[in-house]
């Protein structure tokens, strides 16, 4: 069977001599959009430094579109299109909304990195009207607009984000679940953890729940909504 376009597959290890993941395998199909959930502490945020290499694996591999990519830096990763966004520090306070987009093309030699600015404004046109304003000023939700639209300007062919509601009221949350259900549809792939299980999983083509740094449930968003274990212990009944 062929390999999803990206997958983390078996990923043991941590920071230190104590493993945090267990034999953990979280991936993603092209397009579309991959949710992970699970109780704090349960490792999702570590299962994505995991993805994107910022973990030093003690067992497992993680492959993108069927390269085995296990062993390069994160930024070796973002050239050859990952995209991340963390859940914390995911902008420069103090840099202007358009010198974070123009930041986030680092890695861009072309010269077509204003077209893709304007297409992020396009996605996101709150963030044109704001574009000379310092990006800390912002709302917490237009600050996640911005650190979803610097993780695009490298024009990434997955895109992982690390709870992007966190913090913002449900009407910014479905706006901001709309424009990822958008970026998808053009090809991304997303791959994102959620503290908002109900409404992440209703977007999800397939949901993980993890608990204690192992894979407990994984199917279809929608599967797991209606599954009554994955209702009562993780999604509040
Ligand atoms: N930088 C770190 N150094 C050591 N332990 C960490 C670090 N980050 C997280 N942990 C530990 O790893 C476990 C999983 O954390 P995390 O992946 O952040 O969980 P989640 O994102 O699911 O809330 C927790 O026990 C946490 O204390
Ligand atoms: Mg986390």
């Amino acid at each position: 069977m062929a390999d999803p376009f990206l997958i983390g597959d078996g990923m043991t290890g941590g920071y230190g001599p104590v493993d945090i993941l267990h034999n953990c395998t979280i991936s993603v199909e092209k397009g579309q959009i991959a949710v992970i959930v699970g109780p704090n502490g349960a490792g999702k945020s570590t299962a994505m430094k995991a993805v994107f290499g910022m973990l030093n694996l003690r067992g497992g591999a993680v492959r993108l579109n069927g390269e085995d990519i296990t062993r390069l830096t994160p930024q070796a990763r973002v050239r050859k299109g990952m995209g991340f966004v963390p859940q914390t520090h995911n902008i420069f306070t103090s840099m202007t909304v358009e010198e974070n987009l123009e930041m986030g093309a680092f890695i861009r030699t072309d010269d077509t990195i204003r077209d893709t600015i304007e297409q992020i404004y396009t996605l996101f046109p709150i963030l044109k009207q704001k574009r000379n304003q310092a990006a800390g000023e912002l709302s917490g939700g237009q600050r996640q607009q911005v650190a979803v639209g610097r993780a695009l300007m490298t024009q990434p062919s997955v895109l992982m984000l690390d709870e992007p509601t966190a913090g913002v009221s449900p009407i910014v949350m479905d706006e901001l679940f709309d424009r990822i259900i958008e970026i998808a549809r053009t090809g991304i792939s997303i791959l994102m953890v959620e503290q908002n299980a109900r409404q992440a999983l209703e977007i999800a083509d397939k949901g993980y729940v993890l608990v204690q740094g192992a894979n407990r449930f994984t199917d279809t968003g929608k599967a797991l909504m209606a599954d009554p274990e994955v209702r009562r212990s993780f999604l509040g009944g």
